[in-house]
């Protein structure tokens, strides 16, 4: 038997039907926000994430996909999502008539990480982003929206953090001092914060294995360090997520995975007791420099990402509600061939007039075709037999009360109109 490979999963059932919900929910949310659907490729060419994500970053480093195609090219399946919506901003030219681009999307990411419950090698992100605007109103509608979507679906246990980056400015004088504060001790930290030191030193603060030392604990604050305009702009932002009684929490050692994000950077995580090691729900932030950095105009933008499977953990644990609608609206049965040909014309008048039904395709008997209806939760079983198809009638069975009506066969759109309303007020 050929398996699926280490970290994927395949969904479907139950777990197909809660994936679906929370992406019509997102959609929901996304229109409300005046937000397009984009739908960018699943590779792209390597150097976009190169130079998009960064170099240095553990996810370009240790994690993406890389193949060469037939064709020698170096591609990477996407590791994130933003990357290439902004390639896609840029290569369609959607600055000439927009100056704001609000895009949306929900689909597979992929990261060569050591699976675990709530992290895998696909996964699914829904996202948006906001393209366009240097305002602290669309970092501040960024995280409304996470914390909007989360309302939505019932989750109540999280927690937002926000911190700033500053710009480029703040962060080269933060940056030096950094190093500084490091210096003395870097040979004694790990392998890994060795090199953050020389290539990325911002990231040794989210080392997980140092993070108990003195050396971090007293590590110089970012957010001491902004200039005059960051520390408007991250004002700003606290102004409005006041306002609109936004909670969250300043955490100064937030600095994110990505090397694009400038000013303000966010996570949303999940507060609830006993939920495990991957609580990160979904992360974000401004990236100003990211557009000019992959060669477009000079376009500041802002944007997150959610983890599905992670949220689904969530929502799960905290046994919030799927809106799912289970089961069709009729199971048909035909007895003897012109009843099985029946039972065809029937179940497509049924679908073209937009109701939900599954025909018997085994010439099951009486018994087995009852037992299917229930497998389907269908809300009634329309039989189809020898005396129906002589007086052109149909026999339907309320699958719930058992309660059974004999209707002419043209009658049948406007019987499932009245019993749907009958249902409606049960
Ligand atoms: P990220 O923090 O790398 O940000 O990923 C966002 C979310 O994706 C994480 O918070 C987590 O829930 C989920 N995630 C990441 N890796 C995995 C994994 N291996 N398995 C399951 N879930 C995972 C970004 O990707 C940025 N592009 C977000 C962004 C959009 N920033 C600005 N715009």
């Amino acid at each position: 038997m050929i398996t699926k490979a280490k970290g994927t999963n395949d969904i479907f059932g139950l777990e197909g039907k809660k994936i679906r919900y929370v992406e019509r929910v997102f959609e929901n949310i996304m229109h409300k926000y005046n937000a397009e659907y984009i739908k960018t490729p699943i590779f792209e060419s390597s150097e976009l994430f190169h130079r998009g994500v960064g170099e240095t970053t553990d996810i370009v480093s240790k994690e993406t996909y890389d193949f060469k195609d037939r064709g020698n090219r170096s591609i990477t399946l996407r590791p994130e999502g933003t990357a290439g919506i902004v390639r896609s901003f840029i290569e369609n030219k959607m600055y000439v008539d927009n100056n704001l681009s609000k895009l949306w999307y929900f689909g597979p990411m992929f990261r060569y990480e050591r699976p675990q419950a709530g992290r895998y090698r696909e996964f699914y992100q829904a996202g948006i982003e906001i393209i366009g605007s240097n305002s602290p109103m669309a970092d501040v509608e960024a995280i409304s929206i996470m914390v909007d979507f989360f309302k939505q679906l019932g989750l109540k246990g999280i927690k937002v953090n926000i911190n700033s980056l500053g710009d480029f400015e703040s962060r080269s004088i933060y940056l030096d001092a950094l190093k500084k504060h490091f210096k003395s001790d870097i040979n004694n930290m790990c392998l890994d914060c060795q090199t953050r030191y020389e290539k990325n030193p911002l990231r040794i603060l989210d080392c997980k294995v140092d993070h108990n030392r003195d050396i971090m604990k007293n590590a110089p604050k970012l957010i001491d360090y902004l200039n005059e305009f960051s520390k408007q702009h991250f004002d700003e932002v606290i102004i409005n997520l006041n306002e609109l009684n936004i909670d969250y929490v300043i955490n100064e050692k937030l600095v994110r995975g990505l090397d694009y994000y400038t000013h303000t950077v966010f996570e949303i995580e999940a507060s609830i007791k006993g939920f495990g090691s991957q609580n990160v729900l979904g992360g974000g932030g401004r990236y100003d420099n990211l557009i000019q950095n992959l060669s477009g105009p000079d376009t500041p933008a802002v944007g997150f990402a959610l983890g599905i499977e992670r949220l689904i953990l969530a929502l799960d644990y905290e046994k919030c509600e799927f809106n799912i609608k289970e089961g069709i609206d009729a199971y048909i049965f035909g007895i003897g061939n012109l009843g099985i040909n029946k039972s065809l014309f029937i179940a497509k008048k049924l679908r073209d007039n937009n109701y939900s039904c599954e025909i018997d395709m085994f010439n099951k008997n009486i018994k087995a075709n009852f037992k299917q209806a229930d497998k389907y939760k269908a809300a009634y079983v329309i039989i189809i037999g020898e005396d129906e198809i002589k007086n052109d009638y149909l026999t339907i069975k309320n699958n719930r009360t058992k309660d059974e009506y004999h209707i002419e066969s043209s009658q049948i759109i406007a019987f499932f109109k009245d019993t749907k309303k009958e249902i409606q007020n049960d």
